[in-house]
């Protein structure tokens, strides 16, 4: 087991990593503030893994409260939201009930929200059980749900006490969304660790095959990345840089999860063609060269994702990002490469430009 700390002063907190995690319970009575939890997951993920995770707490004396939700990103939603409360009401869960995150993205992102509001904020865990939960949702403590104008458009930063990623339960994760998460790996990369970017270009086959190795070092690093941007820029108010710049294809990629509709386009998915046409923009900027935008393609490539964006015109595009957190008194900013492993975040890119670059990377 490797261990990392996100140091954000008394809201530190540990990311634990490692093979077998699920079932030591130490790492996750020494989380509780009382012995009660409320164990969050979904359909696909609860089958799997709930049982190892619960039946020790509950050996070992801790009131587990089970709440299984549907599978998916068209549930990241205000009715999904209410089935927790709604079940944490019923089972009498109080102020100092620990919620357990156990899923991906779409279960952290629900149940730090709930955790956020729940009577007003109870503690929180995160047990994230894919790659891109793993390497970057489960950290950093932003939590919410999507909108059907707008993604992660309601929510709350809360973070977590403890995130436990076991690497044994990415053995079950369909080939399509270790591809996804494989984009966020990318993407700490692409904005600020050149190394490690070289690294992936070295070590793309291992990882795509699931070389335990490989992954533990790529989660391991992504994360360390991860924790030191949080640290230095927890919520995303720097002026420049910053944890915006976590944000890379994401504005983009936002857009065409919202426009072709939640679910159809994976999140990773999305965040990976994204990323090309910030490439691309950064290019027509001066920034990048064309054989960089090439080797930010290939490499997403070789990972299994999409480089071409869906075919929803400049305007849509334009119109969804103008819904974009990172919009400021009506300006877009937009996270760009000013070389490969140094991105800036940027608000004067011309809108034709913008407009270009997404035509140059859409179906
Ligand atoms: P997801 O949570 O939908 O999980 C992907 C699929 O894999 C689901 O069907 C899930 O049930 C299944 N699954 C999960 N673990 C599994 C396992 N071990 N074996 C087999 N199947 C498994 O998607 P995701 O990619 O993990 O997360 C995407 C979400 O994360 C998006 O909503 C995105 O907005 C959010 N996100 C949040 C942050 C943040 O900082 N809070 C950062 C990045 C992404
Ligand atoms: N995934 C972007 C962030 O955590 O800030």
């Amino acid at each position: 087991m490797r261990t990392l700390n996100v140091e954000l002063g008394e809201r530190a907190y540990p990311i634990h990593i490692g093979p077998g995690l699920l079932g030591q319970l130490a790492l996750v009575t020494g989380a509780l503030a009382t012995p009660r939890v409320a164990i969050i997951s979904n359909t696909v993920v609860a089958p799997l893994y709930l049982e190892t995770l619960a039946a020790p707490l509950r050996n070992a004396g801790v009131r587990v409260t089970e709440i299984v939700l549907p599978d998916g990103e068209s549930h990241k939603n205000w009715e999904t939201l209410n089935l927790i409360f709604d079940a944490m009401l019923k089972d009498r869960c109080d102020r100092t009930t620990t919620v357990v995150a156990l899923g991906g993205g779409v279960i952290g992102d629900l149940a730090g929200f709930a955790a956020a509001s729940y009577q007003r904020g109870v503690p929180f865990v995160q047990v994230p059980t894919t790659l891109l939960s793993q390497v970057d949702s489960s950290v950093g403590g932003k939590t919410g749900i999507n909108h059907p104008r707008g993604k992660n458009m309601v929510g709350a930063f809360w973070q977590p006490r403890l995130v436990l990623a076991d690497t044994d339960t990415l053995k079950t994760l369909p080939e399509r969304e270790l591809s996804a998460g494989m984009a966020e790996v990318i993407k700490y990369g692409l904005i600020r660790d050149m190394a490690f970017l070289e690294w992936l270009e070295t070590n793309m086959d291992r990882l795509m095959a699931r070389d335990a190795e490989a992954l533990s070092f790529a989660i391991e690093r992504s994360c360390a990345n991860k924790a030191e941007v949080v640290a230095g820029d927890e919520r995303e108010t720097a002026r420049d840089g910053g944890r915006a710049l976590l944000n890379l294809g994401h504005t983009f990629g936002h857009a065409i999860e919202t426009g072709v509709g939640y679910g159809e386009w994976l999140h990773g998915e999305a965040v990976a063609a994204g990323t090309v046409m910030a490439a691309e923009l950064s290019r027509r900027l001066g920034w990048l060269s064309a054989a960089d935008v090439e080797r930010t393609r290939d490499i997403l490539r070789r990972a299994g994702l999409p480089v071409v964006g869906a075919a929803l015109g400049a305007d849509r595009y334009l119109d969804l990002m103008g819904h974009d957190k990172k919009v400021i008194a009506g300006k877009l900013r937009l996270v760009l490469l000013k070389q490969l492993g140094a991105a800036v975040t940027w608000g004067d890119a011309p809108e034709a430009d913008i407009r270009a670059a997404i035509d140059a990377c859409c179906a």
